[in-house]
């Protein structure tokens, strides 16, 4: 569904990612992990086609269509959605607008507004957030918890078929944390979307038991495994978990 391929992107003059491959089919939970300034965020916009962010060779395949020749509005409308490390405020704007504006551009707004501020209203009381939300600038003043659930809140009005959360967790207390992680988890038991999460919280990775689990380094994806990955990396830290085995014993 999401194919990666041979990637090679630079910002100004450094290169952050070479050669970087990643294969998410419909379905999948897929974990990434890195030290701090291994590119993680990089690839996440560079799916979005930040163009920050230069792309010197290689494709983002979705669906067989190359990302790289489309717009960021183009790649949402495909049901492509990222919550990035720092949601951005936008002030002016409220999310009832925005979820209205894009659900109609989509095709997707079957619901008169009383239905659309039902919905809202349910999803808002599952996320333990004021209904006042709905109304909100997008982000606007809103805490680093509570722009991680404002834009839980665009996942569920959108329904995404692909997934990329930037360190959901972070800026989440720890009930905050348990409930947002349960969120996703209903989300995909509903949806079964593809799912690309970010993150170092183990109690993220217990509760949505990802398929598979990578570990970015050198600029590209050095090793590959499951949650026992995951597992290794919260105990021994990346260094011992990307040597093999053998090596590990010399
Ligand atoms: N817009 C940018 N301008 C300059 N450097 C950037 C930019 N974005 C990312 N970088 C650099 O690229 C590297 C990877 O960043 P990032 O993808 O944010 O890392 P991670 O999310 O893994 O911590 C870092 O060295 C960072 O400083
Ligand atoms: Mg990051």
């Amino acid at each position: 569904m999401l194919k990666i391929n041979n990637l090679t992107v630079k910002v100004l003059d450094k290169y952050i990612l070479k050669n970087f491959n990643l294969e998410i089919n419909e379905g999948e939970i897929h974990v990434l992990m890195g030290q701090n300034g291994a590119g993680k965020s990089t690839i996440s916009k560079v799916i979005m086609r930040d163009d920050t962010y230069e792309v010197i060779s290689g494709s983002i395949k979705y669906n067989d269509e190359n990302l790289i020749d489309m717009s960021t509005t183009d790649i949402a409308r495909k049901g492509i959605f990222l919550i990035t490390q720092n949601p951005p405020e936008i002030s002016g704007v409220t999310n009832a607008e925005m979820l209205r504006t894009s659900l109609t551009d989509m095709g997707k707004n079957d619901m008169n507004i009383l239905e659309f501020n039902r919905k809202m209203t349910k999803i808002c009381d599952k996320l333990n957030i004021s209904n006042s939300f709905i109304h909100r600038d997008i982000n606007y003043n809103m805490s680093g918890g509570e722009k991680k659930k404002n834009e839980l809140l665009h996942m569920w009005m959108l329904e995404p078929k692909c997934i990329i959360l930037d360190e959901i967790d972070s800026g989440l207390d720890v009930d905050s944390l348990k409930l947002v992680a349960n969120s996703i988890l209903d989300y995909y038991q509903e949806f079964k979307p593809s799912i690309l999460i970010i993150t170092h919280q183990k109690s993220l990775v217990d509760i949505l038991k990802p398929n598979y689990v990578h570990i970015l380094a050198d600029k590209k994806i050095v090793k590959t495994g499951d949650y026992n990955l995951a597992l290794s990396i919260f105990e021994n830290g990346f260094r011992s978990s990307i040597m093999s085995e053998s090596e590990a014993n010399e």
